[in-house]
């Protein structure tokens, strides 16, 4: 058996090359399956591990997502991936982050630094191969704006249309700005992320285009392999925590999915647990958690993490899978948090655009809860990179947010051309 398509709910199947998002019979989420039972007998740690570090001669597998082919999509014809190529991203530890929010062992996996500055590309890779292992010619997603970037650099790459829908506001300037360079076609709506949503889903039927929000399951396949690369790069240690942002919540689905799978093939022998953090003002999953999921409700979304400001996630279902199959938690942390957690994280050095920032927020809030203990591992995921909203910033800093206070400002002087009120400036500083 190879690969199949699933749904989640009532496990009708389809056949990996059917063009479809959902289920037909109940309308469910699908999974990509692999054949996992013959696969496990073609890996182990040692392959994986020899391929790290290897030069473009060896493509896809210098990739940080094809490098793991065999668990994220085996039988693919390897000519039709398009990889620029992603992953390969850091792994960080500070002890100035991890005073900060109380905790002794505490890395971030920075997926800023993808090609296009998300964790999109992982993403990206997956479904614009797919795309072309399904001859569709054009393709689309609504987005916060990281998904538009990631979708029109790939899209150039591999000679297909992008198409791109955002909403009329919000969206942060370097995303926007990337989406316009790489070429795709960039439809401004008046309406908000979830809307924008439904517009692509309705009209993707109608003019023949492939959808590639992460609706899409083959997105979520190459998204795992942020979970294979933490932990290989922690030496198939397996942390205790891993602590991610949610919107959409894709990714947490895709984490839940390829921590269950390394755990049947054998490549690790626990699972993490999962924490998933939401803006205050975009938090449908924590509600629905603090309800033991019995009952979920969409919101109208307002953050100034524009990335996360969703109110309907399409992921719901497979993130509440995710979260039991982990024993995970849901938290959420206010814009002020997000801010203040932000500026910790680019006066280290590294930055990240304020979505991201949720992760050390979150694991802060965590600990000072009493949910993860101080000597506990935990991986907090950054999303994206800090150019991408450099207007959260600057306004930050000049302390001219609406309803933020610059706690850790970085304050900008303003001088005239003269020498000597410069010298006076600057002895006071660094006296
Ligand atoms: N962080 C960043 C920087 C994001 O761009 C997103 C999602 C998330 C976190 C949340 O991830 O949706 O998988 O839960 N951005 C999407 C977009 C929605 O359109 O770029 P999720």
């Amino acid at each position: 058996m190879g690969s199949i398509l699933q749904c989640m709910d009532c496990g009708q199947q389809y056949p990996i090359n059917q063009l479809i998002y959902t289920c037909d019979h109940c309308g469910g989420l699908l999974d990509v399956r692999h054949d996992l039972a013959s696969v496990k007998h073609t890996i182990n740690r040692e392959l994986f591990d020899a391929r790290l570090g290897s030069n473009p001669s060896k493509t896809p597998y210098h990739s940080g997502v094809w490098r793991y082919k065999e668990l994220v999509y085996p039988d693919l014809d390897e000519k039709l991936i398009v990889t620029r190529p992603e992953g390969n991203t850091n792994l960080y530890r500070f002890s100035s982050l991890q005073n900060w929010v109380g905790s002794e062992c505490l890395y971030l996996k920075h997926e800023g630094e993808n090609p296009t500055g998300s964790f999109k590309d992982r993403g990206m890779t997956g479904g614009v191969t797919q795309a072309r292992s399904l001859g569709m010619k054009q393709i689309a997603c609504a987005s916060t704006g990281n998904t538009s970037a990631a979708l029109a650099s790939y899209a150039a790459q591999a000679g297909l249309r992008g198409i791109v829908f955002f909403q009329n506001s919000n969206v942060a300037i370097g995303k926007l700005a990337q989406a316009v360079a790489y070429g795709a076609m960039c439809v401004r709506v008046d309406a908000d992320f979830d809307r924008n949503l439904e517009l692509v889903r309705e009209l993707s039927i109608e003019l023949g285009i492939y959808v590639l929000n992460s609706i899409n399951p083959f997105r979520l396949e190459g998204q795992k392999t942020i979970m294979f690369e933490t932990i290989q790069q922690l030496d198939w240690n397996v942390p205790d925590w891993i602590v991610v942002p949610g919107g959409n919540l894709g990714n947490s689905s895709s984490f839940g999915k390829a921590l269950c799978e390394l755990f049947e093939v054998g490549l690790i022998d626990k699972l993490p647990r999962l924490a998933v953090i939401q803006a205050a003002g975009a938090s449908p999953l924590y509600r629905a958690y603090q309800n033991g999921f019995e009952h979920f409700e969409s919101m109208k979304a307002h953050t100034v993490a524009s990335a996360i400001k969703i109110g309907n996630p399409v992921n719901y279902a497979k993130a509440v899978r995710a979260l039991r199959d982990t024993n995970g938690v849901v938290e959420m942390v206010t814009d002020q948090e997000i801010m203040d957690a932000k500026a910790m994280i680019d006066a280290s050095g590294i930055g990240c655009e304020p979505a991201s920032a949720c992760s050390l927020a979150g694991t802060r809030k965590l600990i000072a809860a009493g949910i993860i203990h101080p000597s506990e591992t935990v991986v907090g995921i950054l999303t994206g990179h800090v150019l991408k909203d450099p207007d959260a910033v600057v306004n930050y800093h000049s302390n001219t947010m609406e309803d933020v206070v610059a706690n850790h400002p970085n304050l900008l002087h303003d001088v005239g051309d003269d020498v000597q009120q410069i010298r006076t400036l600057l002895k006071s500083n660094l006296a």
